[in-house]
């Protein structure tokens, strides 16, 4: 079975190296990377263990593909009476580049009539569509004339943890949070903070690596149980050794805060839903007023970056007292500590007023942002 396991644009490196270390070889994408001859053992642990991946997709039928006729023959070519069992419902996800199939949604069309009618013709009934929780989630993507069909092994996003149940206003994606915390090589063994931790996203995140937990560890539903080589007790084996390397999460070793009282109470919510409450700490506090009991190693934060003008003196405010906190409150021995701050606003970054070690560049919902590494040293102010 050949796969290509998704992920934000930009992360596809550090994807390879994360699968690379679950033991699985790939080549790069756009947007993923491919694998080749993987095993249902493959799917399950994939799914269960990447932190960054977004869906693991099986190529079911590669086309080559010059009009929406062209889809529909490939369509046909795959025995859908396999994938689809009668009374299931589908979702097709599509993402289309093709001069002569008008848009993505068009294209997915096509295909969604070539399941009907085969189906239809071999049973006597088609399946019925549900974009919101459909049992089958299927994948078209067609770049120029190139063509495949795929099964989504995920189901849903594996972005969606399990464990956000309240938001706030720009929340990080789970797998973006993950995705920074490999960047910022957090292993587990730092003190992190996050002086700005919303809906405390990067906060979980680091807990479930501190923690040895799998990131689907919450997750009861997955693509691939719809499979017909889906076997239960082979899937619950392997869950079952990933969930026993789990290790308790000790206290004070994560810790973060938030100005806004809302932020923190959705931030208490997902703690206690991912069942970390206990051994991490939230408080409501301005950035330039909090004080940890323990001095960080580590700080991570994304605070806001705004779009509107009016905003800019109170966030070069916040960014200049984003830098005094890692300056004046971070541990500096062993030196240096890191610091990283994500942000999308050049202006706002300089205002940090540490020199930049490192600028790695990140997509954050669409808008191309920079993750800035500080080295924090005793006395680094000036
Ligand atoms: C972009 S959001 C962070 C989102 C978070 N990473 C998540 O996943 O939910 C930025 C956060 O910074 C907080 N913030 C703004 N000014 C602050 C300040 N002076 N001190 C502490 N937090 C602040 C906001 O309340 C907001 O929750």
């Amino acid at each position: 079975m050949d796969l290509f396991v998704t992920c934000a644009k930009g992360l596809e490196p550090l994807l390879a190296e994360e699968l690379e270390s679950l033991g699985y070889s790939s080549s790069p994408g756009f947007r993923g990377v491919n694998l080749k001859d993987v095993s249902m053992d493959a799917i399950y642990r994939i799914n269960y263990q990447s932190r960054i991946a977004t869906r693991v997709l099986l190529h079911l039928h590669h086309f080559q593909c010059y009009d929406s006729k062209s889809l529909y023959n490939a369509a046909l070519k795959i025995d859908w009476q396999s994938y689809v069992p009668m009374g299931k419902t589908i979702a097709i996800d599509s993402n289309v580049s093709h001069p002569k199939l008008r848009n993505s949604l068009f294209a997915a069309q096509v295909l969604k009539d070539a399941i009907c009618d085969q189906l239809k013709e071999k049973m006597g009934e088609r399946p019925n569509v549900n974009i919101k929780n459909p049992d089958i989630q299927l994948n078209l993507y067609i770049y120029e004339n190139r063509g495949v069909i795929s099964f989504d092994t995920s189901g849903d996003s594996l972005g969606k943890r399990g464990y956000r149940h309240e938001s706030v206003e720009a929340p990080m994606q789970e797998n973006l949070a993950a995705a920074l915390l490999t960047i910022a090589r957090y292993r587990g063994t730092d003190i992190l903070c996050d002086p700005c931790c919303g809906s405390g996203t990067l906060l979980i995140e680091a807990a479930l690596i501190a923690s040895k937990t799998a990131p689907g560890y919450l997750r009861t539903k997955w693509g691939f149980q719809s499979l017909p080589e889906y076997d239960e007790a082979k899937w619950l084996d392997v869950k079952n050794q990933i969930d026993a390397m789990r290790v308790d999460l000790p206290k004070n070793c994560i810790f973060g805060s938030d100005i806004n009282k809302q932020a923190v109470h959705a931030a208490t919510v997902n703690l206690r839903s991912s069942g970390f409450h206990r051994s991490i700490d939230i408080i409501q506090s301005d950035v330039s007023e909090l004080n940890p009991k323990v001095p960080p190693t580590l700080v991570i934060t994304n605070p806001p970056y705004g779009v509107r003008l009016e905003g800019i003196d109170h966030l070069c405010h916040l960014y200049r007292e984003i830098g005094h906190f890692m300056k004046r409150k971070m541990a500096t021995e062993p030196k240096p500590t890191k610091g990283f701050v994500l942000t999308g606003s050049p202006l706002l970054a300089k205002e940090v007023g540490l020199h930049v070690s490192k600028r790695h560049i990140i997509f954050n919902g669409g808008i191309e942002a920079r993750l800035l590494e500080f080295d924090i040293y005793k006395c680094s102010e000036d």
